[in-house]
């Protein structure tokens, strides 16, 4: 994930600026002052600092390295890649072997897919948004205006994250057969990573601040750039729609369901009766209650959504509904429908490597081996291909109120603007880069995370 160094990051630079740096261009760069002009960019990783290697699968590896890249007028240009603590590798500019570059860069890939997927997608946008399809048809009643806009943007969720369970993190899923961390590792990253994110970070503009990936420090992201047109577009949608059921911060406190809701995405599962939960009937044999599932499980002990409080005005509902059709429309969508593009091409993000850093290997002994390709090409191919839903549509969104389709109208208007608006800042980057970004198309956006 690229970020924006901070200055408080002088000591790391410290250790790296014992050399100098050299650009495409033959200029050479001190990275403390770069960092002063806010020209460094990093790329790092530091949840899999965690991953011990009991916890790697044998012979499969993934670190936690570090890319640093300067942002020169042509855009981001890599500068040294720290691929274990200790071990800093350079491009051939800079004096680095060729070969030690090239096995640097798929640390780094191997790195970004393995958070890519396991964080990025199916921590962040599948299992997040989980609790929400839960907590919505359990505290609202079905005819509540807060389940009616958010409701449709749920379809096939809970089927989905149900299949994953299976297909990516079941004993014979993928997860297993082509990433380095082992099952229980993976369970056990996606679990720290879930509750270290409070609900606030999973915002647009938040996650742009924090990563300090703003338009004045960055001119070109297409990610952030598409996604903020959707986001604002959303933001009118849920605006205009909760403004007509909600006349104030008062009508928004005094909803006893909106509380219920609210509490219930708070509360951790291990507060709530056990009753709640599947129960299986004393006289049920054991390996029958073991065989369904119905074994007593230990609930987790931080909230359901952590850092989500009271509601208290009408502002922070809009924000909250904004944020969740956001993360089930064009944020799954970005994260999703990019995995064929980048992954199915195995060598460029291989899901894991097979030999350590500390190990020379030839590519063919570091990269999958033809099965592992078959297997990675496979599932991205599948994840990717299949589009149900688009964003917005009336087939989906079915409002009973004039009002709320007249408003539902105005939000399909602007999704056209922005699908041609998008279109023609494609047509720019195919000119300047030669690769455009259809991922954010809101022809591209399926109205729920449902693949
Ligand atoms: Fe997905």
């Amino acid at each position: 994930m690229i970020r924006r160094v901070q200055s408080a990051e002088q000591p790391i630079l410290q250790t790296w600026a014992t050399q100098p740096y050299q650009l495409a261009d033959g200029r050479t760069i001190n990275l403390i002052q770069s960092a002063v002009e806010n020209r460094l960019f990093v790329a790092d990783y530091p949840l899999l600092q965690d991953l011990k290697v009991t916890d790697l699968q044998l012979g499969r590896y993934v670190g936690s390295p570090v890319a640093l890249f300067y942002r020169s007028e042509q855009g981001l240009e890599p500068v040294l890649i720290q691929v274990e603590k200790g071990k800093v590798v350079t491009p051939a500019i800079s004096g680095g072997n060729a070969d030690d570059w090239t096995r640097a860069k798929l640390y780094v890939q191997t790195a970004d897919v393995t958070y890519h997927e396991l964080l990025t997608h199916l921590c962040y946008t599948h299992l997040a948004m989980e609790a929400f399809a839960i907590a919505t048809p359990r505290q609202l009643p079905r005819n509540h205006p807060l389940y009616r806009l958010l409701y449709p943007h749920f379809q096939f969720l809970l089927a989905i994250n149900t299949r994953g369970n299976t297909v990516l993190l079941g004993e014979e899923g993928a997860i297993g057969k082509l990433m380095a961390p082992t099952r229980e590792a993976s369970l056990g990253l996606i679990n720290r990573a879930y509750r270290q994110r409070s609900f606030a970070e999973y915002s647009l503009l938040n996650d742009i601040k924090r990563r300090g990936i703003e338009p004045e420090f960055i001119s070109e992201f297409p990610y952030r750039d598409d996604a903020l047109l959707l986001w604002e577009a959303i933001a009118n949608y849920t605006t205009r729609y909760l403004q007509r059921y909600y006349p104030s911060d008062q009508a928004v406190q005094q909803d006893p369901y909106l509380r219920a809701w609210a509490a219930e995405l708070g509360a951790p599962l291990d507060s709530r009766p056990k009753s709640e939960f599947p129960q299986a009937p004393d006289w049920l044999p054991k390996e029958w209650v073991l065989a369904a599932g119905l074994e007593p499980q230990e609930l987790p002990s931080y909230p359901r959504m952590p850092g989500f409080g009271e509601i208290t005005s009408l502002q922070q509902l809009i924000d909250i509904a904004t944020l969740i059709i956001f993360t089930c429309g064009p944020q799954h969508a970005a994260v999703n429908f990019s995995q064929f593009d980048y992954v199915t091409y195995v060598p460029n993000a291989p899901l894991a490597l097979y030999s350590r850093p500390d190990a020379p290997a030839t590519l063919e002994e570091l990269l999958p081996s033809t099965k592992q390709d078959l297997g990675q090409m496979q599932l991205t191919f599948s994840l990717s291909g299949i589009y149900w839903g688009q964003l917005g549509s009336s087939e989906l969104i079915q409002f009973v109120e004039q009002g709320d389709r007249q408003i539902l109208k105005q939000f399909q208007n602007e999704l056209v603007e922005i699908e041609s608006k998008i279109k023609a800042r494609n047509r720019l980057r195919v000119v300047d880069t030669g690769i455009e970004y259809p991922y954010l198309l809101p022809s591209h956006i399926p109205n729920s995370i449902n693949i």
